[in-house]
């Protein structure tokens, strides 16, 4: 397995992410994965792969929003059977290094909880926000308990972003 600059050259690669985001996230990206490799892949972004035997098993990009000082992390997945093996940890170094590169300090993103998998969904968040956030429990594997462990941190909320009681969960990272 390698971890390299997506080449957006080569057409397979792509294929295989837009397939990875219909697999990963099909409520959003079922009818539109092509539209939005397009824009991961913008010149002034950032996006990495993870290949093996010539194919593509993991991708992940980021885009400035705050100048070049701070980045958003959007997307990240790797291929069901391929978890497990640090692919997720390994493209996040390689794009943390990357983004520091362009004067980036502070990586963030926003992954939801539209689906009950932690215990911030269905509640109200506008009561008692940040106990609810000092005690969240991690139900059903949701990712934000992998973003912990490669250093991110919870610094917030959007209430109901994806509907009542699917909240989206922000995470940031100081890598510079
Ligand atoms: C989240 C994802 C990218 C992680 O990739 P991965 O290659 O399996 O992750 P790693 O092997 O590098 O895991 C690193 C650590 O995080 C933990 N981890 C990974 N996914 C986790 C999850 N969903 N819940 C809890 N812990 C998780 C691993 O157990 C590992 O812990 P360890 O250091 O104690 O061994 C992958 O599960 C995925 O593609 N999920 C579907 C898409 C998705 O949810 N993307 C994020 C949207 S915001």
């Amino acid at each position: 397995m390698t971890i390299q600059p997506f080449d957006k050259s080569n057409r397979q690669y792509i294929a295989e992410a837009a397939q990875l985001l219909i697999d990963c996230f099909p409520q959003a990206y079922s009818d539109c994965a092509y539209d939005e490799m397009t824009h991961i892949l913008e010149d002034e972004k950032l996006a990495f792969m993870a290949v093996e035997n010539n194919h593509l098993i993991g991708f992940v990009g980021a885009m400035p929003q705050y100048g070049m000082t701070g980045w958003e992390l959007h997307p990240l997945a790797v291929r069901e059977n391929f978890r497990g093996r640090r692919i997720g940890t390994e493209l996040v170094a390689a794009l943390e290094k990357a983004a520091t590169q362009k004067g980036c300090i502070t990586m963030f993103l926003g992954t939801d909880d539209e689906f009950g998998k932690t215990s911030l969904s269905d509640t109200d968040l506008y009561d008692d926000t940040y106990t609810k956030i000092e005690n969240i429990k991690n139900l059903h594997k949701h990712p934000f308990a992998f973003y912990q462990k490669v250093g991110y941190k919870i610094v917030g909320v959007i209430p109901d972003a994806n509907g009542i009681g699917k909240p989206d969960i922000w995470m940031a990272k100081r890598i510079n």
